[in-house]
């Protein structure tokens, strides 16, 4: 039988943590189960799981109704509204931090949540990857999505592979001037990558097959600090990823992780650089100067538009079991050096590059430092007005 597309859907949204921007309580989560087994047993979805990284709650939804579709974005939203309803009665902190708006209308963007959505043929076995982030931005995955699908001595498959080899359509956006162009590889490789490493502006939104087998990744990219226009939480993202037989395998996904120690805009207020330090769920909580920024990586097969994990066919509600790949013993010497890493920056101070340059930091008294000094600050003696040299070589024609 002919099914319609599947749609994978991730809305994610920080509205309340016990003890500062440590962890959504749990009532909050299992009243997102409770409101998703609704709109399960509603038709509205066909399957959910909810987790959590650090504070962010993360609701993953299958269904048919494509993207962006109201009914599910509502779902997300009674989610977090009921979310924060708990969060404000016990006091926690930042209760409601990424609810902008208090009428819905229709489609959480813009309205504070994060979300990421794909749409695609279900393949006879489809294995999904989901990497959440706390503590960050979009951009903090510019540079494992780099190795994943650009690098050949990352990235075996690029090389055997013969579909994956065909290459991949890199989807990159402008943050700052809410503009986007697609890219492809393996011929505009180098050119995207001078766009690309530039995290304060430019993120991967969405790579595409250019076998044909449609999307291999998306990320959510609702840059919520420009959206309200002055800070009120960090864009925490999240990754949805295809897997195997043309696309990265499940490992080509992971190993960024492992082989390099990623450092991360966010961090303390986020206005700090700290290294990526992959781990559990259950081991997201920012201990350490609330951090380092945390990833998670958990694994479904889909299995005709449900979750399937460890549990028993056919159970629903939830109750799933992903494949945690973070957890235990193998990435334990990434998270040693994620904290070395960490330690080395903080060592800096109040320095660039330890803290963001100036235009990134989400917090900042050098306007009220700067107008206290109007009055003292005086022209340099012989500084004169005379031209100077090109402060740049992109200054000279
Ligand atoms: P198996 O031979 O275990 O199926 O693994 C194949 C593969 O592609 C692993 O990345
Ligand atoms: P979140 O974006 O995870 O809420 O963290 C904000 C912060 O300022 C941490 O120090
Ligand atoms: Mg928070
Ligand atoms: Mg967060």
């Amino acid at each position: 039988m002919a099914r319609d597309k599947v749609t994978v859907t991730v809305i994610k949204a920080d509205v309340g943590s016990v003890v500062g921007h440590s962890r959504p309580h749990p009532s909050m989560m299992d009243v997102s189960r409770e409101i998703l087994a609704e709109k399960q047993k509603r038709g509205v979805i066909n399957d959910f799981y909810v987790t959590r990284v650090g504070d962010d709650i993360n609701l993953f939804m299958t269904h048919y109704r494509g993207e962006g579709d109201k009914e599910v974005h509502q779902a997300a939203w009674d989610c977090f509204q009921a979310a924060t309803k708990i969060a404000k009665s016990m006091k926690l902190y930042a209760a409601g931090q990424d609810i902008l708006t208090d009428a819905f209308s229709g489609n959480v963007k813009g309205a504070g949540p994060g979300s990421a959505e794909m749409t695609f043929e279900e393949r006879g076995s489809e294995p999904l990857l989901f990497f959440l982030a706390d503590k960050t931005e979009p951009s903090s995955f510019s540079g494992p999505l780099s190795r994943v699908f650009l690098d050949p001595f990352t990235t075996t498959g690029l090389v055997v592979d013969a579909r994956a080899k065909q290459g991949f359509d890199v989807e990159i956006h402008d943050v700052l001037k809410s503009e986007r162009v697609v890219m492809s590889s393996p011929e505009e490789t180098l050119s995207m990558l001078s766009l690309l490493g530039d995290t304060s502006r430019y993120a991967i939104k969405r790579v595409t097959s250019r076998a044909g087998i449609g999307p291999a990744c998306v990320l959510s990219t609702d840059k919520l600090n420009l959206t309200a226009g002055k800070y009120i939480g960090k864009d925490d993202p999240v990754c949805i990823c295809r897997c195997q037989s043309g696309l990265p395998s499940v490992g080509e996904y992971t190993q960024p992780f492992l082989n390099t120690t990623w450092l991360a805009a966010g961090w303390m207020r986020g206005s700090h650089y700290g290294a990526f330090y992959p781990c559990s769920p259950e081991e997201s909580d920012p201990t350490y100067y609330d951090g380092p920024p945390r990833i998670c990586c958990l694994g479904f097969q889909l299995n005709d538009g449900m979750l399937q994990g460890l549990e028993p066919a056919g159970s629903a509600g939830g109750k799933h079991e992903p494949v945690d790949f973070f957890k235990g013993d193998t990435f334990a010497e990434a998270r040693a050096r994620a904290i070395r890493a960490s330690r080395f920056m903080r060592s800096q101070g109040p320095f660039v590059p330890s803290i963001l340059p100036a235009e990134e930091m989400e917090y900042t008294s050098r306007p009220e430092v700067l107008k206290s000094l109007v009055s003292r600050f005086e022209k340099i003696p012989g500084s004169g007005s005379a031209k100077g040299a090109p402060a740049c070589e992109k200054d000279v024609e």
